[in-house]
């Protein structure tokens, strides 16, 4: 599939984008005239940022699935849409054509029918990384169920505030994952969820690990078995549901600065021509291009980059199941070569833990194939930068460092591979459309190069996020009220001399650990919960391989005999009540946080602490109890 939007100059991309700021609505409609829809809109944009209220392709009607599928039978039907490595080395890759997908989505497309699915519901999709995860997004998607795909990380309990918050009556999982050594009990921790959820209606379940699960009568189904009755009506093709471009495609949860993770809500039409549009440019998209992004789907990254954009472009998605590490660290090494990956996109955080294993796992790998290299997710330090650089893309790939949120459905600030020029450790250049803006504390634009700021949007683009599932006074709290009439990304940004973009990190209380989202609020919500803990609170601090490691001072209501487990016990806690993911790495317990007179804890101070500089707490005046410090400085872990 080629589409006439892809920049192929440096030249190319400064015209785009000026053109993209002149005449947005001209710019963003011959863009999304190269996709199938079922009737064309009559306005491309109407949007004020107060509310917020954004409408992108209005009164266009699409189904994202037609884009992802129909349109390429033709051309493409027997070429591999998706290429799938089980964790287990012994077992064989799947590949499935266009044709297969098509066959394997409409099948379950009935399936859902057949169990009652309507357009507007919300499905949880709770499954591990097997090919049946994209099949049953696309299925909910053509059918115009609005999927919520949860991280197999995730606790019962988070998965229970999730299910409750979409009011989602229906489930798709799996009987366990595999992860590494692991066989993850997906179905259990759904059985532990559905405890306090008994709205949820029926619950597929697919059988991949084999593991014993609990099949609730009238309630729980098994994938396998819906799909024969499918065949004995005879897999009829059921046409695609009709979307106005303004519908919901998916949610997505996502921690704030808040206790509460909030579903963030895409559109079908604007996401669609933004994710794909973002896609062909950045990576430089060529027909028959082998895609590998290794984020797991129940992320944007996965959403995004595994699923919606690779297929509307019709090139070849490599999913693995399973860890870069195992069975070894030459994990994605192998999968490169097997399959003549193009693309390699991977997050920082597995470059510098493959990083450590030194360059041993490296040889023998030819990754010859490897045309262009992506990071997302979190900062790249110079080091991995130029490790991935030279051992990976042995100095002929291109890196694109690609800034973008779940919040913006795509990538909103990279070089384009090969054609606009990178620079380590900068995410560089907004793609066309994009309108970064940096501001000060109290809201002034900061004009001119070489400077830092707060970094805002101030314009929007086809898959800026429409509102936070059921409370769109959250939205408009959270990304729209800080800055007048501009998108607020929480993150922090400095513009180089030539006006080059670098991000700096979270300013909100939100952690980026290994690449995933974690709010402090939420952890410390978690650990509150233990018993004995009166108060606690939660920064970051540097960490070589995760980037951010997750410090928790905890107050008690006495003095432990044993504090190393009851550490122990409080990171038992937060996996259970959020998931392994935000288990803090270290736990300090204290007599007291040091707090203002107004009660606010300095959390300025705390970081100080935990990133081992102590003495850089600067003024403690302030402070309700300035001694507070001294005896958190002097407490040690
Ligand atoms: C936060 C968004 C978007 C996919 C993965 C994460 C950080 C993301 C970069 C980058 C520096 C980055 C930001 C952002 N981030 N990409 N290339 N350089 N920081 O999605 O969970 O929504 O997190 O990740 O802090 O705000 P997410």
């Amino acid at each position: 599939m080629h589409y006439s939007f892809q920049i192929d100059s440096y030249e190319g991309y400064k015209a785009a984008y000026g053109k993209s700021v002149q005449q947005p609505e001209q710019f963003w409609s011959e863009i999304a005239e190269q996709f199938l829809w079922k009737k064309k809109w009559d306005k491309v944009l109407q949007w004020e940022f107060t509310t917020p209220d954004v409408k992108w392709f209005i009164n266009g009607k699409l189904n994202i699935t037609e884009n992802c599928l129909d349109r390429h039978l033709a051309s493409l039907g027997d070429k591999p849409a998706i290429i799938w490595e089980p964790n287990g080395v012994e077992e064989p890759h799947r590949v499935i054509s266009y044709n297969e997908l098509f066959f394997k989505v409409n099948q379950f497309v009935n399936v859902l029918r057949n169990n009652g699915v309507k357009k507007g519901d919300r499905i949880c999709i709770y499954m591990g990384m097997v090919p049946e995860l994209p099949i049953a997004m696309l299925a909910c998607a053509r059918v115009g169920a609005i999927h919520s795909v949860i991280f197999g990380g995730f606790s019962a309990q988070s998965i229970a505030d999730r299910l409750t918050d979409a009011n989602a009556a229906f489930i798709i999982t799996c009987d366990g994952a595999y992860r590494g050594g692991k066989d993850i009990q997906l179905k259990s921790i759904i059985d532990d969820a559905l405890v306090t959820c008994s709205f949820v209606r029926t619950v597929i379940v697919l059988n991949r690990t084999n593991t014993p699960v609990s099949m609730i009568k009238g309630r729980d189904i098994w994938w396998h078995e819906e799909i024969q009755k499918i065949e004995v009506q005879g897999n009829p093709v059921v046409p695609a549901e009709e979307m106005d471009s303004e519908d919901p495609l998916f949610i997505l949860y996502t921690s704030g600065s808040t206790g509460k993770p909030k579903g963030v809500v895409h559109s079908s039409g604007g996401y669609m021509v933004y994710s794909t549009y973002s896609f062909v440019n950045v990576f430089q998209y060529k027909q028959g291009d082998v895609h590998f992004c290794t984020a797991d789907i129940g992320w944007i990254t996965g959403h995004t980059y595994i699923v919606y954009s690779v297929l509307c472009a019709g090139g070849t998605s490599v999913m693995y199941e399973g860890l870069p590490t195992w069975p070894d660290s030459g994990r994605l090494w192998d999968i490169t070569d097997k399959h003549k990956v193009n693309v390699l996109y991977t997050a920082p955080t597995a470059i510098r833990s493959l990083m450590a294993y030194g360059l041993a796992p490296l040889e023998g790998k030819s990754l010859a194939s490897l045309k262009v290299l992506g990071t997302v997710g979190e900062p790249i330090n110079e080091e991995a930068w130029h490790w991935y650089d030279e051992h990976i893309g042995k100095k002929r790939c291109p890196i694109v460092d690609t800034w973008w949120q779940t919040e913006t459905g795509g990538i909103m600030i990279s070089n384009l591979a090969g054609i606009t020029p990178s620079k380590p450790s900068y995410a560089t250049l907004p793609l066309p459309g994009v309108q970064p803006v940096l501001v000060d504390e109290q809201g002034n634009v900061i004009e001119g190069n070489d400077v830092s700021g707060n970094l805002c949007i101030r314009y929007p683009w086809p898959s800026i996020i429409r509102t936070t599932y059921g409370d769109h006074e959250r939205c408009r709290l959270n990304y729209f009220s800080s800055y007048k009439g501009m998108y607020f990304t929480g993150d922090g940004c400095y513009r180089d001399a030539n006006g080059f973009y670098r991000i700096t990190g979270r300013v909100d209380d939100v952690l980026n650990v290994s690449g995933h989202r974690i709010g402090t609020a939420e952890v410390e919500n978690a650990i509150n919960m233990h018993t004995g803990v009166l108060e606690s609170a939660v920064v970051g601090y540097p960490h070589d391989l995760k980037g951010q490691g997750i410090y928790a001072f905890v107050i008690m209501d006495h003095a432990p005999d044993d504090a190393d487990s009851i550490k122990a016990d409080i990171m038992q806690t937060v996996s259970r009540v959020i998931g392994p993911i935000a288990r803090p790495d270290k736990i300090q317990l204290v007599s007291g946080l040091p707090k203002t007179r107004s009660g606010k804890i300095m959390r300025r101070i705390l970081r100080k602490i935990a990133e081992n500089e102590p003495g850089a707490v600067g003024d403690t005046s302030t402070l309700l109890d300035p001694a507070v410090v001294e005896d958190i400085k002097n407490g040690g872990l």
